[in-house]
C-alpha cells in the first residue's frame, strides 16, 4: 500500500511514522508513506496556500490551484483508489472504514487547514471525506495520523500475530473482553479462574460473554448495528 499525504505542516506528521508498529511496517516494505508540502506547489512569490473567502466572513480558505497541482502530479505517476479529505464534516471514522481502506493499493490524504478547502477541491478531486470525531482540530494532520495508524495496522503482516487485529474491539461490533497477565493474584485481586482451566472452548465462551456484557453496558448502540 502507498499513502500520499498532502499537508502544509509535514513536520507534524513525521513522528507517528518513526516509531513502533508504523515504523516497522514501513521498514518491512508493507506500506510507503510520502509527505507532500503543499507550499511546494504554490504559484505566487509568497507561497500562499490560502486566501480570503468570497462573500466575506472570518477565516481563510485553502486555494484550489496548489492542491490541483499536487494531486495532478501524483495522479500522473500512478492510479489512486481514493482521494480522502480530512474534515470535521466528513463521515466519522470507524473500524469498518479502516478495514475497507486497508485493502486499497494507493490513497491520497489531503489535510485541511484554516476554514477548510475551496468547495471545488471537494467537488472535483475528493472521493471520500473523513472526520475522526465530533470536535474541531486545528488541522487535518492529527486526523490523518489517526487514520493511517488505524489502517496500516490492518495490512496483513503488519501485526506480529496475524490474528490479533481480528480480536480487537469493534471487529465484530463488540468491544474487547477483559485481559489479564501475571501475577495470578496481586494483593488479593484475582484473575478469573476460567482462564486457567485449559478448556479453550470454555475460555472462548467466557470471552464472548464478557465482550457482549461490556458492549451492552458501555456501547449499546453497537449492538443495534
Ligand atoms: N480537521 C479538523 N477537525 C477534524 C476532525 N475532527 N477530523 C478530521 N479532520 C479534521
Amino acid at each position: 500500500m502507498r499513502i500520499d499525504i498532502i499537508t502544509v505542516l509535514p513536520e507534524l506528521l513525521k513522528s507517528p511514522f518513526e516509531a513502533s508498529i508504523l515504523k516497522r511496517a514501513i521498514e518491512a516494505g508493507l506500506v510507503e508513506v510520502h509527505l507532500h508540502n503543499l507550499r511546494n506547489y504554490t504559484t505566487d512569490n509568497y507561497n500562499s496556500v490560502d486566501d480570503y473567502q468570497f462573500g466575506g466572513g472570518a477565516g481563510m480558505v485553502m486555494m484550489v490551484e496548489p492542491i490541483d497541482k499536487c494531486i495532478s502530479k501524483l495522479k500522473s505517476e500512478r492510479d489512486y483508489d481514493e482521494v480522502i479529505y480530512m474534515t470535521p464534516d466528513g463521515n466519522t471514522l470507524n473500524q469498518g472504514i479502516a478495514n475497507q481502506l486497508s485493502l486499497k493499493e494507493n490513497i491520497i490524504i489531503l489535510c485541511g487547514h484554516y476554514k477548510g478547502v475551496d468547495q471545488r477541491v471537494r467537488d472535483h478531486f475528493i472521493t471520500r471525506e473523513i472526520s475522526i470525531g465530533d470536535y474541531v482540530l486545528s488541522g487535518g494532520e492529527l486526523g490523518a495520523a489517526v487514520l493511517c495508524d488505524a489502517v496500516i495496522r490492518l495490512i496483513p503482516g503488519v501485526l506480529g500475530n496475524e490474528t490479533s487485529a481480528l480480536t480487537d474491539s469493534f471487529q465484530d461490533n463488540l468491544l474487547a473482553p477483559p485481559i489479564y497477565t501475571r501475577p495470578r493474584d496481586y494483593k488479593g485481586w484475582k484473575v478469573p479462574e476460567v482462564l486457567f482451566s485449559g478448556n479453550f472452548p470454555e475460555i472462548e465462551k467466557w470471552r464472548e460473554e464478557q465482550a457482549y456484557k461490556r458492549t451492552k453496558k458501555r456501547r449499546p448502540d453497537l449492538l443495534d448495528e
